[in-house]
């Protein structure tokens, strides 16, 4: 299916920036995403483009997600769903490394495109390398009929309409909702159980509602973004489900506020981050009620005890954090899509409050098409 653009949706429908509009249109984008695709009959989704039959899909040993910037990041989410639901090992890495370390093509490993634009130069290179050494791609694309689609040998369109803003919000969301899909259908595929099947499409249909909800905390995000625009630099930490989004984060306040900013996981601020804590220091803390709730409150307190300030994206009121931004919670595996949304608030207050040019950041392009 392809979904046609409205021209009406090219115009700024009201908003100061395309980031502010493009951020407000994320519930409407997960609908269309999901459109379509639900079988409930079977517990699982349908994907008409992907080319990918059951016994091939039953075949494929290892998956290997290719993308840059926020798609990269979109994928480490990918990679842990494909895991959890599929139980299937796979990662994500940038496509400009696996470009150039001559890494291992191997014909069981089923490697996945990550790009908004479907024209980022480095991933798809990367497509033409695993192409002409026998590999099978799939894309996970928004623009219908790009490079990397037309290269793929099948795949998943995001649907989250065009994106204007240089830095990706509704499509990095539509993308992880797209790696969802995927897992749930290769989970499907093999050991993933109905009753799980069923549980993750509840958890899916959730989301649209759920992110409205989140979006309605705009007036208490901005006055957090008050106090962050003064900082110099920030931390942002999470553990496993947490890590990607702390890093996507930490990579959008960065490019619009320019206000440095460096992504860790949780588990590793012992070894060397907690040197840099003190009060002008802040941190970004992703918290989310799973098995790791325990952990990640110990990472506070190391941060706390230091006089280090927290903000804590919670399902709960965090009380080691000065503050907490409570998102709705979603099954476990599902957490991701929504944790980073506010996130995209911040970032974008704190840059409103600096005075940047939000939607065309300086020395950086919407899609990088030269090496
Ligand atoms: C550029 C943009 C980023 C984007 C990256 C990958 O660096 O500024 O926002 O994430 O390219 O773009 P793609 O179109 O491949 O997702």
């Amino acid at each position: 299916t392809t979904v046609e653009w409205e021209a009406a949706s090219y115009d700024m429908g009201g908003h100061d920036t395309y980031m502010h509009k493009e951020i407000h249109e994320q519930a409407d984008a997960v609908d269309r995403v999901l459109r379509g695709r639900i079988d409930d009959r079977f517990s699982t989704v349908h994907l008409g483009g992907l080319n990918l039959d059951a016994r091939e899909a039953r075949r494929i040993r290892r998956v290997k997600i290719l993308g840059c910037g926020t798609s990269y990041h979109a994928g480490m989410i990918g990679a842990q769903m494909i895991e959890q639901l599929a139980r299937i090992p796979a990662d994500a890495e940038p496509a400009s490394e696996f470009r150039y370390r001559n890494a291992v093509v191997d014909p069981d490993t089923l490697y996945v495109a990550v790009s908004q634009s479907g024209e980022t130069y480095d991933v798809l290179a990367a497509v033409q390398e695993l192409k002409r050494k026998g590999a099978r791609v799939l894309g996970v694309v928004n623009v219908v009929g790009s490079a990397i689609a037309r290269e793929a040998d099948g795949g998943i369109y995001v649907h989250a309409g065009p994106e204007v803003c240089v830095v990706s919000t509704k499509c990095f969301t539509n993308t992880t909702v797209a790696f969802a899909l995927l897992a749930l259908h290769l989970g499907r595929t093999r050991d993933l159980s109905v009753s799980d099947g069923k549980r993750i499409i509840e958890g899916l249909r959730k989301l649209p509602a759920q992110i409205s909800e989140i979006l309605q905390q705009e007036e208490e995000v901005k006055k957090l973004a008050l106090q962050f625009a003064e900082a110099r630099s920030m931390l942002f930490i999470g553990r496993v489900r947490g890590y990607p989004v702390a890093r996507e984060a930490s990579l959008k306040l960065k490019e619009i506020s320019y206000i440095h900013a460096e992504a860790y996981p949780a588990s590793e601020l012992k070894h060397g981050p907690l040197a840099l804590i003190e009060p002008a220091l802040p941190t970004v803390a992703i918290v989310p009620d799973d098995d790791l709730l325990e952990k990640n409150r110990a990472a506070m307190e190391e941060i706390k005890a230091r006089s280090g300030k927290i903000l804590a994206v919670a399902h709960q009121p965090q009380e080691k954090a000065d503050e907490t931004i409570v998102v709705p919670k979603n099954e476990d595996e599902l957490d991701p899509i929504l944790m980073g949304i506010p996130l995209q608030l911040l970032a974008y207050h704190t840059a409103l409050v600096l005075g940047r040019d939000i939607d065309k950041p300086r020395n950086l392009a919407k899609s990088v098409t030269v090496e």
